[in-house]
């Protein structure tokens, strides 16, 4: 078939990660959708800043509306952050004038899922998102595609990598929290605004957009229980290690008698559990399902490579015609959950 052209607006960490595996994998993913992915143009702030991959055979654009616009692209790769401004305008703008979009932005996808997935299959367009979610992690595949014959009876995990550095970087070499939040910035696995992440709001956007798909229900993000690593001293891991126990930033999402329960708080669970062996950025996702019983997706759930990987399998979809609704029904089908208030963490 003809080329699925691309246009990528963000040019940081995961936009270059993506600009490289097209360029890598060029005939693999070629073999793979039955066409040719190429990148067409990209967008970015800062045209002059130094950037780890050759973008001179792209057009350049300095708005990301502009560049949505395009008649030269087929998809729109939302690879900027945040859930208002330009993301936002970009990603209505793309769907508007008949253009797919893939992005890894929970926080967007958390706080207006609903509304774009509904803009989307209204307009015959797809919008998908799975490296917002444990990064690298084929979770919501598994969930949509993989698990499509199960009742999902819970989902649970680890799904904000710096934390889970801090939490095990801190109880590894007795550092304290700044230093720890310090080298977790280093690495590039921060959030602009770190609060997301330590406030444990990243992961709780995370949990919510799990939790629609797990249970055919809308985003229901403000109905998580929230409660960040802000306050965990080396005191308290330590006292949990003499416990047997190690404290992780732990999601949790069911459907009870009571409604759909959501919680994202720091817990103790066995250190000799998959949870409690799980170190450094890696995330873990658990799922249950009524026929298949539980399985465990664990890996890389931020960075270039990761992230990446995650985008560019949405892409493949696309260029392989695959028209997968955002949260595995279509939006309009989504019923609206009853939160319940958890009763034990
Ligand atoms: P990043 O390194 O900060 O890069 C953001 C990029 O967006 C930069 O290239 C920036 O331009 C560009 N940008 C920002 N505002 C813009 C605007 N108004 N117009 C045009 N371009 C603009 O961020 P990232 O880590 O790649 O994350 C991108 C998205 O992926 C976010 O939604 C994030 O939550 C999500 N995500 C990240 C990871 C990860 O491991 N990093 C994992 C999963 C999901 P300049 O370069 O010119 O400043
Ligand atoms: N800041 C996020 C994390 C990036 O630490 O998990 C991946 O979403």
């Amino acid at each position: 078939g003809p080329a699925l052209r691309l246009g990528i607006a963000g040019l940081g960490t995961v936009g270059i990660g993506v600009v490289k595996i097209v360029q890598r994998h060029a005939d693999l993913l070629a073999a793979r959708t039955g066409r040719k992915v190429e990148i067409t143009a990209v967008c970015a702030r800062d045209r002059n800043k130094n950037r780890d991959a050759d973008l001179s055979g792209y057009a350049w654009e300095s708005d990301a509306v502009d560049l949505a616009k395009r008649e030269d692209i087929d998809v729109f790769v939302e690879l900027m952050g945040g859930h208002e401004g330009v993301a936002k305008d970009a990603t209505e703008a793309a769907l508007a004038s008949g253009k797919d979009v893939v992005t890894a932005n929970k926080s967007l996808l958390a706080h207006h899922g609903q509304a774009l997935a509904e803009m989307a299959e209204s307009l015959g367009r797809v919008i998908r998102f799975e490296a917002a979610v444990a990064g690298g992690i084929p979770c919501i595949k598994a969930l949509t595609e993989s698990m499509a014959g199960n009742q999902i009876r819970r989902v649970m995990g680890v799904m904000n990598g710096t934390c889970n550095y801090i939490l095990t970087r801190m109880e590894d070499a007795g550092l304290p929290y700044a230093t720890v939040f310090e080298e977790a910035r280093q690495l590039g696995y921060l959030e602009a605004d770190p609060n997301l992440d330590v406030g444990g709001i990243d992961a709780g956007h995370k949990l919510s957009l799990l939790a629609s798909i797990a249970f055919g229900t809308k985003v229901a993000f403000h109905d998580v229980q929230l409660e960040g690593i802000g306050r965990i001293s080396i005191d308290d891991i330590r006292r949990a290690g003499d416990m047997g126990y190690k404290i992780k930033l732990l999601g949790v999402a069911q459907m009870t008698g009571r409604g759909l329960e959501q919680r994202m708080t720091p817990c103790l669970v066995p250190a000799t559990s998959p949870l409690g062996q799980l170190s450094g950025g890696t995330n873990m996702v658990v799922v249950e399902g009524d026929s298949v019983g539980q399985i465990v997706l664990r890996g890389a759930g931020a960075g270039e490579g990761p992230t990446a990987s995650a985008v560019m399998g949405d892409v493949a979809d696309i260029a392989r015609g695959l028209r997968l609704s955002t949260f595995g029904i279509p939006a309009s089908q989504l019923t609206e959950a009853t939160a319940a208030v958890a009763t034990a963490p």
